[in-house]
């Protein structure tokens, strides 16, 4: 891979997947890496230990909402692209405090596109040609699917179901009318569940193999029969890659590993996986642990993703499968526990708190009416 052409401006690139992106990014030699991040409780410097103190990583903590601040950056370092990851990013917290969803992903979203439009404005020639504006975005913009609806695909109409999703699809229309509008040279990427390594454990995988570990219940909402399409976050972060180089301006690409999956199943091979992995444990076997609680409130049932024109067009391939993925990812949490125990502690306890203290175990997992969401 060759340096890229300037610098570029990365958004979130504390949390987990904007983490992982900046750190094969700077693995290849692509280049400088700006990396804004408002250090929320998903973002973790922690996560950046690999490039601290490198010339390729610069690290600017600070809000997406602060314009005079996106402004001065993109004066400074005059980047010849923006990746945009920060968001608010969890469905549970989104249900429970909306405000700050629509906050980061809508008017955050806002204040980077006008940012980057009056910094363009000002350029002229083959740097204004060049520069891309890319819009990290998720599948459940799309909705919910039924068991046999066709994965999403890039015209599937959008239904938001979560204060996530809805404040996740208002920044991508966002960004689809400063392309229409003011020519922002912008491209969408919508993408399925990631997993992966620096995930903070409120999502489902981090957060089975955190509590399995410490021998402490696995809660699977409602009757667990909810299907994401998980991809392992390298391959996410070489589809942005491939986007930057050879996506066309005002597109959309869906990314997905095309690999469907029940969340009870999720968890039984997660359950497996450690029983194999650390033999000595003495919660074996870790299934034993699985409790079904109350359902998250308006859960969709299903995500898949329908990925052909950014493999047909632009050659990406998703180059693990879930099981070889998911034994990276186990074993990357086995052997960095003092991460875990560092993002676990404080605050995060009050979240578990919050979500977990009134969920009820559930006496069986009775499965819910057909097509249900
Ligand atoms: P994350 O929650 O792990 O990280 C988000 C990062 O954004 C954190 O480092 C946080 O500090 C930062 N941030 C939050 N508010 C900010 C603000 N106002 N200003 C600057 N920084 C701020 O999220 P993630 O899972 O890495 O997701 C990254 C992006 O990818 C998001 O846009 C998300 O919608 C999208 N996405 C995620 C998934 C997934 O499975 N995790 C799937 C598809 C798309
Ligand atoms: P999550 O990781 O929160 O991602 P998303 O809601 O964005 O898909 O959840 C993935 C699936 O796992 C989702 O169907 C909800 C379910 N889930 C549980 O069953 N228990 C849990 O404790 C969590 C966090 C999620």
């Amino acid at each position: 891979m060759e340096r890229y052409a300037g610098p570029i401006l990365v958004t979130g690139g504390a949390g987990f997947i904007g983490s992982n992106f900046v750190l094969h990014w700077i693995s290849q030699n692509r280049g400088r890496v700006i990396n804004l991040d408002l250090l929320t409780y998903a973002g973790n410097l922690g996560n950046l230990a690999a490039v601290e103190g490198i010339p390729d990583h610069v690290f600017v903590q600070g809000d997406i909402c602060d314009r005079r601040l996106l402004d001065g950056l993109l004066a400074e370092h005059r980047p010849a692209a923006i990746v945009h990851f920060a968001a608010e990013t969890h469905v549970d917290r989104s249900i429970l405090g909306p405000a700050a969803f629509l906050r980061t992903n809508i008017e955050g979203t806002f204040h980077l596109l006008e940012a980057a439009r009056s910094w363009l404005a000002a350029l002229a020639g083959e740097k204004r040609a060049a520069f891309r504006f890319l819009h990290v975005s998720t599948d459940e913009v799309y909705g919910a699917l039924g068991p046999d609806d066709p994965p999403f695909h890039e015209n599937t109409p959008f239904a938001p179901n979560s204060p996530y999703a809805a404040s996740k699809a208002a920044s991508d229309h966002l960004v689809r009318a400063w392309v229409h509008t003011y020519n922002l040279p912008a491209i969408i990427t919508n993408c399925s569940n990631n997993y992966g390594p620096l995930q903070f454990p409120e999502k489902l995988l981090p957060l089975m193999i955190n509590h399995a570990l410490a021998g402490k219940p696995l809660p699977v909402y409602g009757d667990g029969r909810q299907v994401r399409d998980w991809l392992f976050v390298v391959d996410h972060c070489r589809a942005i890659e491939t986007v930057l180089e050879r996506g066309r301006v005002g597109e959309t690409y869906n990314v997905g590993g095309g690999n469907q999956q029940a969340n009870i199943d999720v968890v039984h091979m997660v359950c497996d996986l450690l029983d194999e992995l650390v033999p000595e444990s003495p919660h074996k076997p870790h299934r034993q642990l699985i409790r079904f609680v109350e359902d998250r409130p308006g859960h969709d049932r299903r995500y898949a993703i329908d990925a052909r024109k950014l493999e047909r067009e632009l050659g990406w391939r998703a180059q693990e499968t879930f099981s070889t993925g998911l034994r990276k990812t186990v074993q990357w949490y086995l052997a960095n526990k003092a991460w875990m125990n560092e993002v676990t502690s404080g605050a995060y306890q009050n979240w578990v708190h919050m979500n977990y203290g009134h969920r009820g175990e559930k006496k069986s997992a009775a499965p819910s009416p057909a097509g249900a969401r």
